[in-house]
């Protein structure tokens, strides 16, 4: 009896926690670091302050990930614009290019660069 108690609660706790696991999306930071190091400094900049090499050959300027503007923006708006890319504008979309974990990882890279900030109304 006292068996099948145990044997109970140990399937309802993978029971719990499997989904959980299996849904977390994979972010690698190392991994973003890398990413945005090859890909994206080059118009961005290394720290994100949008002053990379490129930057001055562009009518449109490369994002500032440390604007007001954009740490306000959710990991999710981040991800839209490097996914799909932003209409006219040399910011292509990596769909295809990266994988979506890439894109996860990189998105988070540029979150540690400019970390998050809620505008106040
Ligand atoms: C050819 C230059 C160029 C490269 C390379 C580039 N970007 Fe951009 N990116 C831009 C420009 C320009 C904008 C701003 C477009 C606008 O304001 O309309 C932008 C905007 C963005 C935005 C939107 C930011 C916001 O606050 O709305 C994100 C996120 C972004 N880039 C991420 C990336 C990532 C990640 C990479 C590398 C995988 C990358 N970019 C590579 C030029 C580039």
């Amino acid at each position: 009896m006292r068996y099948d108690a145990v044997l109970l609660t140990v399937l309802v706790l993978i029971g719990l926690t499997l989904p959980a696991h299996s849904q977390e999306p994979q972010v690698n930071l190392e991994k973003g670091k890398a990413i945005y190091q090859t890909h994206c400094v080059g118009c961005h900049g290394i720290l994100g302050k949008g002053d990379g090499p490129e930057a001055a050959n562009l009518i449109v300027p490369p994002t500032n990930f440390h604007r007001t503007q954009s740490r306000a923006k959710t990991e999710m708006d981040l991800r839209g614009a490097i996914i799909w890319g932003l209409a006219f504008s040399p910011m292509h979309g990596w769909w295809g290019k990266l994988s979506g974990e890439d894109m996860r990882s990189v998105t988070a890279y540029i979150r540690q660069l400019a970390p998050y900030q809620p505008s106040t109304p």
